[in-house]
């Protein structure tokens, strides 16, 4: 009896969900959503659903006529999914790319952008005292991550946003589409004077990763009271993040954006909005 109660199984009125990305197999999604829905007891079930790209739209579709409750999007399909939805967040919107789609009870499909929410949220737990409005922030690139991140800064108040990237034309790209004055384009490889008043340096490019380059920068100028964080998880704690602790800088590494973007899906598609624990911490990062 005990023994047949520590199985959880589905039953007919499960609520389902998963992640659609080609590839999809690297994706830590179903680990981190499986955590959650066996640590809250839910009748539910998050699956990997590899789908090719031109697949891709009636695929969406399909899911939603077989009943599921969402699916988190992975690259290169978010982009893709934007059009897809018949109504889109004010901040899937302005990021220009969908990672969370929910299927409402009318079949209508609502696009969501949770990335940057995941990354202020990360910061808020493991620097509780941070304030985005204490001064200026540098970000590193200009690609989909960045775009995340610049909204949710924005909309947190950062007084001023220095953007800098190896294609510069990107990062003014960037700063015209969004056209706020708060943003500017530095140069790349970062100076570090421009580093001076910065109370807060993010980078979101892929270096650092593991192999990828090295991200080189001179940090000398930095305040040591500066927050530096990186998106980059692999390996947790990046050079950038080891260079930064070791002249003292408090650092934030990237895993709990991972972690805490997954929550608005978990919580509208399972009734629940879930913790990030050091528990789960470890369990994402531990081999399957
Ligand atoms: P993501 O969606 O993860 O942000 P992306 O859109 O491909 O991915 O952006 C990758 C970012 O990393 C860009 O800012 C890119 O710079 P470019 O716009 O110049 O390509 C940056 N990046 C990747 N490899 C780099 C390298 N070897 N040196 C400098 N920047 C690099």
């Amino acid at each position: 009896m005990t023994a047949r109660k520590s199985y959880r199984t589905l039953s007919g009125t499960s609520r389902l969900a998963g992640v659609m990305g080609w590839p999809v197999s690297h994706s830590k999604s179903p680990r981190l959503h499986g955590y959650w829905l066996a640590k809250y007891g839910i009748d539910g079930s998050y699956m990997p659903l590899p789908v090719e790209p031109e697949n891709f739209q009636a695929a969406l579709i399909s899911l939603r006529n077989l009943g599921f409750s969402g699916v988190n999007v992975t690259i290169p399909q978010k982009e893709m999914a934007m059009p897809e939805c018949d109504e889109l967040s004010d901040r899937a919107r302005r990021i220009g790319a969908v990672n969370t789609v929910t299927f409402a009870k009318d079949g209508r499909l609502l696009g969501d952008n949770t990335d940057g929410f995941g990354f202020i949220e990360n910061l808020r737990q493991e620097a509780p005292d941070i304030d985005f409005t204490s001064g200026p922030a540098v970000v590193l690139g200009a690609g989909g991550a960045s775009r995340a991140i610049l909204v949710a800064l924005l909309d947190e108040g950062s007084p001023e946003i220095r953007i800098a990237n190896r294609t510069r034309a990107r990062a003014e790209d960037l700063v015209r589409e969004f056209n706020d004055p708060r943003l500017t384009v530095i140069d790349w490889p970062v100076s570090p004077d421009v580093l001076s008043d910065v109370s807060l340096l993010v980078n979101t490019t892929s270096l650092g990763m593991v192999g990828q380059p090295k991200l080189d920068i001179d940090l000398d100028g930095l305040p040591t009271s500066a927050l530096v964080t990186d998106i980059v998880y692999a390996p947790l704690i990046t050079g950038l993040l080891q260079q930064a602790k070791d002249r003292g800088n408090p650092i934030v590494d990237g895993l709990g954006m991972l972690l805490h973007q997954a929550r608005p899906g978990f919580h509208r598609w399972f009734g629940i909005d879930p913790e990030v624990t050091q528990e789960l911490r470890d369990f994402v990062l531990s081999p399957d």
